[in-house]
């Protein structure tokens, strides 16, 4: 299959296009290597999937139409996986700008040029964030998400929307995915998981936000990937339409798109997160509490029910077993990461 990435350069797109281009597939990568967080980082990734003969990489932004015309030109692909995006809740209250142009106007370019090249399955990243403060759990895919309380969450849902409105227009196939805490090796600088290990390593206190009160369902990324993986295989649509007890099904009545949860259904403590942390490290952490972020949820909590109904799959891999693999890569690659200003 030919597949168009965006964000290769990002954590989650980086081991997509690596677990598709070892199974065999061809991937044309797009990312503006945005300097939000280490670009070093954002360049080892895509060096390492240059060691591909079918890896091609395309270094532009989403933003600018003509660039990403002409990478679907390349690409000619069969299945577009649309990861790039200003992504961090906490960003958004500083520079909401950004989110805007990626995630609403970035996301656009991609929607309607994955509509003329007649793809036959456009995948979108969305978030849980996207729930906002949702007191049902577990929140499924159905629950109202009408109330986001970040711009982060109101671009994603910006997207998910016009993604549904071109789905009807033109039958596009479209999946809209919501991640949830996505952790592991090759991760985020401006995520708790890299931040906690740095700061532990380097003597410096963690910040603990909510008074550690606050829960998050964590996704381990080979987990997430399998997710995505079989999901690519089911395009939306009446046949496949989930009739089960228990499971409701977001297959639109108007068009081939849905919604789908990618998360296990386990959330964490972040008190308990950071055992976990110090347990991998084997050093324990200055603690500093601090109250709760504007904008932050006090939980997340994924049903699984219908990721498990379509793909017979959730993501299982136990905290301590992905914070381990984390913080063994860390460790090596560290040196390399911080050979250039972050
Ligand atoms: N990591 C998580 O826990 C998580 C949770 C929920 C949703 N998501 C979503 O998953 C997707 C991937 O996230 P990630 O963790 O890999 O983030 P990431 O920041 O590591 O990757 C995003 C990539 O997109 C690129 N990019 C950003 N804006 C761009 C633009 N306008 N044009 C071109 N390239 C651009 C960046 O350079 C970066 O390499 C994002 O859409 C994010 O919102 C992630």
């Amino acid at each position: 299959m030919r597949y168009f990435i965006t964000g290769t350069a990002g954590f989650i797109g980086f081991h997509l296009a690596r677990r598709l281009l070892q199974d065999g597939h061809d991937v044309v990568g797009f990312d503006g290597l945005t300097p939000y967080y280490n670009v070093k980082l954002k360049q080892m990734r895509h060096a390492a999937l240059s060691q591909f003969p079918s890896f091609r990489p395309v270094i532009a932004m989403l933003e600018d139409r003509g660039a990403v015309e002409v990478a679907f030109e390349i690409a000619q692909p069969d299945i577009v996986v649309h990861l790039a995006a200003q992504a961090g809740v906490r960003y958004s209250l500083e520079n909401p700008k950004a989110y805007l142009d990626s995630n609403v106007m970035g996301s656009w370019n991609v929607l309607e040029l994955a509509q003329r090249a007649n793809v036959r399955h456009l995948m979108m990243a969305s978030t849980s964030s996207i729930y906002g403060a949702n007191p049902d759990v577990p929140f499924r895919e159905i629950d109202r998400t009408d109330e986001p309380l970040t711009i982060y969450a109101a671009t994603k849902k910006a997207m998910e929307l016009m993604a549904h409105s071109h789905s009807h227009l033109y039958k596009l196939p479209v999946t809209a995915f919501r991640f949830f805490t996505v952790y592991g090796p090759w991760g985020r600088p401006d995520m708790a998981l890299f931040k906690f290990v740095k700061a532990m390593l380097d003597d410096e206190p963690i910040e603990i936000y909510g008074e550690g009160k606050m829960s998050r369902d964590f996704t381990y990324i080979d987990d997430l990937v399998e997710g995505i993986v079989r999901l690519s295989a089911i395009v939306p649509s009446e046949e496949n339409r989930v009739i089960a007890e228990g499971v409701a099904d977001s297959l639109s009545h108007q068009a081939p798109f849905r919604v789908v949860n990618i998360g296990g259904g386990q959330p964490i403590s972040l008190l308990d997160f950071v055992e976990t942390v110090e347990a991998a490290l084997g050093r324990r952490a200055q603690r500093k509490m601090l109250p709760m972020q504007k904008g932050d949820v006090p939980r997340t909590f994924a049903s699984p029910a219908l990721l498990e109904n379509l793909t017979g799959y959730k993501p299982g891999t136990g905290l301590a077993t992905g914070v381990k693999a984390f913080v063994d890569w860390y460790l090596e690659a560290r040196p390399e990461i911080e050979s250039s200003p972050a």
